[in-house]
């Protein structure tokens, strides 16, 4: 099945971009299908730490076809400004190709984030504040700008002339300054003349790729949790992450994917504000920030940290069609006294499903299997046997809990700190 969604089944922040770059190795084509530079996916290998935000895991292989497809909101400055980065750290052969139809991130995106946050106080979403929610707006609002726009100067006058009266009376309305329009054109056009060699129909590539049988991974961002549609709304990130969003998001036929891999930690992680039943606001969670360094990759915040829940993994599970599951930070847990939140009580009624308000949302109270927890430190192990009989039983349960198979684990944050149980690619 050489057509595989790598898909956070929490909140993101999952390890999405160690698995892609392992699967990677083995890989033709990474593609990521949705959001923009919200996303922060950390690499290590050889002694190297990468943090990846718009650009796919499968940047480092010189052979890999690395494709930004239409569903992605691209900062174009962000995305020079990425390249330089890898190209300063020694990465310098790569191939890279940009949608045409993937929507442009314009600055007053930015300032209109950060506006919006503020105006909604203490409802805040707590958002990035990278401009992706306003950009996305503008998409379905029809006002955006797309990648092809910036290579062709009458394309870009149009949409220019078009799209800025409107923003600039949306800025005006939250007392931001305006933008003229030879700031942007001239803007667009620079950033469109960068760029201009990666810009092509990357459903045309994607499709003929599928047409030799390459190996292809499409590297979600965020998590389920945070979708648009099937996320904690309107705690949500502005796009879907599920692998049902992955043929539109990249103009390839849906019959075309063929599996899902559900990548979890082994607890849970949330970033910005909502509801997160299993939370622990105490000793525990403090420990688990700490070993674990779940401070953000993108924002520096302190992730909000929590037990494993299933009833999230089977909503994930439910929703976009995991059939298997990576299980990453298992080596964090070492020494952490474990529990399992396996379902929820509602009003006095157990339940298993994910509530669609907020407000029922916030009253579940997570109910728990108590777990043994293990000492042995984990994280050389190279094998399942290896691991010890506690730690085994948590990987076991988690299988039982979630009628999943576990493909792999993870015990480091290094490339080579990866278990795999059954090959997927
Ligand atoms: P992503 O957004 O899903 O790609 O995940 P992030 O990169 O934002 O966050 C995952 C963090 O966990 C990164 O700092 C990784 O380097 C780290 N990481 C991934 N797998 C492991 C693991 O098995 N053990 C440990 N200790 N760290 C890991
Ligand atoms: P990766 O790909 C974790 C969260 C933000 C906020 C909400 C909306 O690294 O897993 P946005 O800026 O998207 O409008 O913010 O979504 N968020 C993430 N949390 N990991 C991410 O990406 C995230 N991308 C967005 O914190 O709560
Ligand atoms: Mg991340």
């Amino acid at each position: 099945m050489p057509r595989l969604v790598l898909e956070g089944a929490q909140w993101g922040d999952e390890g999405k971009g160690k698995v892609t770059d392992y699967l990677a190795q083995k890989a033709d084509v990474v593609v990521r299908f949705q959001g923009g530079n919200n996303a922060g996916h950390t690499i290590v290998f050889n002694g190297h730490k990468y943090a990846l935000k718009l650009i796919p895991s499968g940047i480092f292989s010189p052979h890999i076809k690395n494709v930004l497809a239409n569903g992605m909101v691209i900062n174009v400055e962000a995305l020079l400004s990425e390249l330089a980065t890898l190209e300063s750290q020694g990465v310098k052969s790569y191939q890279l190709f940009i949608s045409n139809r993937a929507q442009v991130l314009m600055p007053y995106h930015i300032d209109l984030d950060g506006a919006s946050e503020s105006v909604l106080g203490d409802h805040k979403i707590g958002t990035t504040k990278k401009g992706i929610g306003p950009c996305y707006q503008d998409k379905y609002a029809r006002l955006g700008l797309r990648i092809g726009d910036l290579l062709d100067e009458e394309a870009l006058k149009d949409r220019l002339e078009t799209v800025l009266p409107l923003k600039n009376k949306e800025l005006a309305s939250y007392g931001l300054k305006t933008y003229t329009y030879d700031e942007l054109f001239s803007l667009c056009r620079s950033w469109g003349e960068k760029i201009r060699k990666f810009v092509t129909d990357t459903s045309i590539l994607l499709n003929e790729e599928i047409e030799k049988d390459s190996k292809m991974l499409f590297e979600g961002a965020q998590g389920v949790m945070l979708c648009i549609e099937h996320g904690t709304y309107p705690y949500v990130t502005s796009s879907s992450p599920t692998a049902s969003s992955v043929a539109l998001n990249c103009g390839i036929a849906p019959f075309y994917v063929d599996n899902v891999l559900g990548i979890i930690k082994a607890y849970t992680t949330r970033v910005g504000e909502g509801p997160f039943p299993s939370e622990q606001l105490n000793d525990i969670g403090n420990l688990i920030r700490e070993k674990g360094h779940e401070y953000g990759t993108v924002t520096k915040r302190p992730r909000r940290i929590g037990y494993l829940d299933t009833v999230v993994i089977n909503h994930a599970k439910r929703v976009s069609g995991i059939r298997h599951l990576s299980v990453m930070l298992l080596d964090v847990l070492t020494s952490v006294p474990l529990k399992i939140c396996y379902a929820y009580e509602l009003d006095g009624k157990v339940i298993n499903y994910i509530p669609s308000t907020l407000a029922e949302y916030k009253r579940v109270k997570p109910l728990y299997v108590e777990m043994e927890s293990w000492t042995e430190d984990i994280s050389n192990v190279k094998s399942f046997d290896e691991l010890p009989e506690n730690c085994k039983k948590y990987l076991k349960k988690i299988e039982e809990l979630t009628s999943l198979p576990i493909a792999m684990f993870s015990v480091g944050a290094d490339r080579n700190k990866t278990i795999v149980l059954e090959d997927l690619l």
